[in-house]
């Protein structure tokens, strides 16, 4: 099939790039020219594992292109809208402007018959409102709602392998042509839901707040822990192993972070009380508040362990991103902490191994360094905060020769406390006894 993809952020561009693999004929647009420019000749513009492969293997084959003119999208029989939809700067709703603007821009261009599928994560009722947009300016091109799960680090296998496919319609044959294009992925086996726009709208909103209810549950049992002496990680590992309730997503630690999950549940929470029904989701304020407190008690401990204020004592903070195998800075609770930190007065080193640049971007005052190493060296206390494998890795012999003083908080509680404390090691984990 021929097909566009309008927006080729870490949604867009592997959508595009696992659509061509898929064996359609595919065009990413974007208004972007640099990054139209450097995913043109096969270059991922961000970190995402097993992405330049895709695109190098799709654009070798003839079926990927790239493009700022829209009017590329002009001959295709469905057009996939892939834009950002951040939080608004004011308030707590999200920002459809991007979303808005593809879809007008697309009813200029898209063929009589033709499918627009929104995949972009929206508040419930935006693709009714988006459906009568496209009547009022004309376009006879039918609308879907596609919401689309992948996470970072996983995009590529998540899209072309996903849990489930959903597909909001208001027609059949939209149906028809979006199992046209998933052939290939529904002769897998996949479940395919089919349901009403709002329906499937809701499904993407509910499945990221429960996702981030699911954690803070568990930073909220860390706050128990720490006032019980209980150890959170062993409650995580017990309380999961009764299937109803599982292990994943029940890491305690710093929170999350990134480009989904904390402004999906704000923006949940504002159409929530646009539609009068605030109280229906007022624990998703709760979710956000627990979440932003375990930055902040990642920074007491540090206060803790250096036995005073943190000024002028010398840090080392592993880890930028929001998780590892990402170079996403966006709403990164590590950066954060090391932000904090720096603001209190420490001499903060900071390393990431993908997310230097994108932290730079965002906090230029801080101190970056390439390597764990570097930041390490003759430092008081590290601070891991990103649990790359690099990290966890790590020799605590060998960094304890590096260190000034032996001092860890591991606020992924991805390191093994014992072999750190026998190194020598004052270790302290979140919500770890
Ligand atoms: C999320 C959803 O998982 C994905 O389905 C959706 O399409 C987009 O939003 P992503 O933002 O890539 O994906 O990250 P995810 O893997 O969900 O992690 C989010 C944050 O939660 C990270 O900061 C991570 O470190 C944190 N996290 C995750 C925890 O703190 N504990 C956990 O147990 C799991």
């Amino acid at each position: 099939m021929r097909i566009s993809v309008i927006g080729c952020g870490y949604l867009g561009a592997v959508h595009a790039a696992a659509m061509a693999k898929l064996g359609h004929d595919v065009v990413g647009v974007d208004t972007d020219a640099a990054k139209v420019e450097k995913l043109a000749s096969g270059v991922a513009p961000f970190f995402e594992p097993g992405l330049p492969e895709l695109l190098v293997e799709s654009i070798g084959s003839g079926r990927l292109r790239f493009s700022t003119d829209i009017r590329d999208a002009a001959g295709a029989e469905v057009h996939f809208v892939a834009v950002g939809t951040p939080q608004l700067p004011n308030s707590d709703g999200a920002d459809l402007r991007f979303v808005r603007g593809a879809v007008d821009a697309l009813a200029g261009v898209a063929a009589p018959g033709s499918l627009i599928v929104g995949k972009s994560t929206v508040p419930v009722g935006t693709a009714a409102e988006l459906l009568g947009r496209l009547e009022r300016l004309g376009s006879q091109a039918i609308l879907a709602w596609n919401p689309e799960f992948l996470r970072e680090g996983f995009a590529v296998a998540d899209t072309l392998t996903p849990d489930r496919l959903v597909y909001g319609v208001a027609d059949e044959r939209a149906t028809e042509l979006l199992d046209e294009v998933y052939a290939r992925i529904l002769d897998t086996g996949t479940p395919r839901i089919v349901t009403d726009f709002a329906t499937a709208e809701l499904v993407k909103t509910a499945a990221n707040a429960f996702l981030a209810t699911k954690i803070s549950f568990i930073n909220a049992m860390a706050e128990i822990a720490e006032a019980t002496g209980a150890d959170v990680t062993t409650l995580a590992d017990a309380i999961g192993h009764d299937a109803r309730i599982g292990r994943r997503f029940l890491n305690a630690g710093i929170g999350f972070g990134g480009g989904c999950l904390p402004k999906d549940i704000r923006a949940f929470t504002a159409r929530a009380e646009e539609l009068g029904r605030a109280e229906s989701v007022a624990f998703l304020r709760q979710v956000d508040a627990i979440n932003l407190r375990r930055r902040e008690r990642a920074v007491e401990l540090a206060v803790e362990l250096l036995g005073g204020p943190v000024f002028e004592r010398r840090i080392a903070v592993l880890g930028l991103t929001f998780k590892p195998d990402s170079d996403d800075t966006r709403d990164s609770p590590a950066l954060d902490v090391a932000a904090r930190l720096h603001g209190l007065g420490a001499r903060v080193r900071a390393t990431d191994p993908e997310g230097i640049e994108n932290a730079r971007l965002r906090h230029p005052q801080l101190e970056y360094v390439d390597t764990a190493q570097d930041a390490l060296e003759d430092a008081e206390l590290v601070v891991l905060v990103t649990e790359w494998s690099e990290y966890r890795d790590l020799d605590p012999e060998h960094v304890a020769k590096l260190m000034e003083t032996a001092r860890v908080i591991d606020a992924r509680n991805v390191l093994d406390p014992v072999a750190w404390r026998e190194a020598g090691f004052v270790y302290r984990g979140l919500g770890r006894s």
